[in-house]
């Protein structure tokens, strides 16, 4: 099986990618097990494509194997798209995800609900040592809730609530959130490129 070397350490990303890739013969393994833990890679692009393409060229350099890496963050309109790729460090360095979720619903306040749009996006980069390249985009658009609700997933899960849904992704099961996720779509995308 060819190995991919993933450009996370987060199990969960191993899982649902290792599970996609799993189907075209390929086996993901994190840059970890591939030995390639003595370095940060640091995030400077300004988009989710430049990101993820960072992440996954970074190992690629070393590796000189297949890379994959992805990136995500939400997008808000009214505040013309913040906080966008600094989603994980909104409320500054350090911060906690709950500290970023009360930034944001501070700077929403008074603000009504048609108004509160936004989207969630993952971009997924696949990188292959001949210079080939597939990127996948996936979207979930949704409006920011007033207030915190539930207790399941991570980030900006308790206040984001998925279009056409009552009820925030941190009020969902995992398999509900991930079949209409921004990551289950890029996925999804990612094994349509695969299969083409
Ligand atoms: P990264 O792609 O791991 O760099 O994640 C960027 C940040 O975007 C995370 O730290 C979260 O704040 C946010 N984020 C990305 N995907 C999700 C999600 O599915 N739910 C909630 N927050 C998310």
């Amino acid at each position: 099986m060819e190995k991919v070397v993933l450009a996370s350490r987060n199990k969960g990303k191993i899982k649902e990618i290792g599970d996609v890739l799993g189907k075209f013969g390929m086996t993901v393994v994190s840059r970890d097990d591939y030995g390639i833990d003595a370095f940060e890679v640091e995030e400077t692009g300004e988009t989710f494509e430049e990101n993820s393409y960072i992440k996954a060229k970074a190992i690629l350099d070393i590796a000189g194997v297949p890379t994959i890496a992805d990136d995500s963050g939400l997008e808000v309109d009214c505040l013309n798209g913040a906080p966008g790729v600094y989603s994980a460090r909104f409320a500054g360095e350090g911060c906690t995800p709950h500290d970023n979720n009360v930034k944001l619903l501070g700077l929403l306040k008074g603000i009504p609900y048609e108004e509160r749009t936004a989207r969630f996006v993952s971009v997924i980069t696949m990188l292959f040592p001949d210079g080939r390249k597939l990127v996948a985009r996936g979207e979930c658009p949704g409006h920011i809730a007033e207030d915190f609700r539930g207790e399941g997933g991570f980030g900006y899960d308790p206040i984001f609530i998925p279009e056409g849904r009552d009820e925030t992704f941190g009020e969902m099961s995992a398999e509900e959130k991930n079949a209409i996720s921004h990551r289950g779509r890029s996925l999804a995308r990612l094994e349509e490129m695969l299969g083409e």
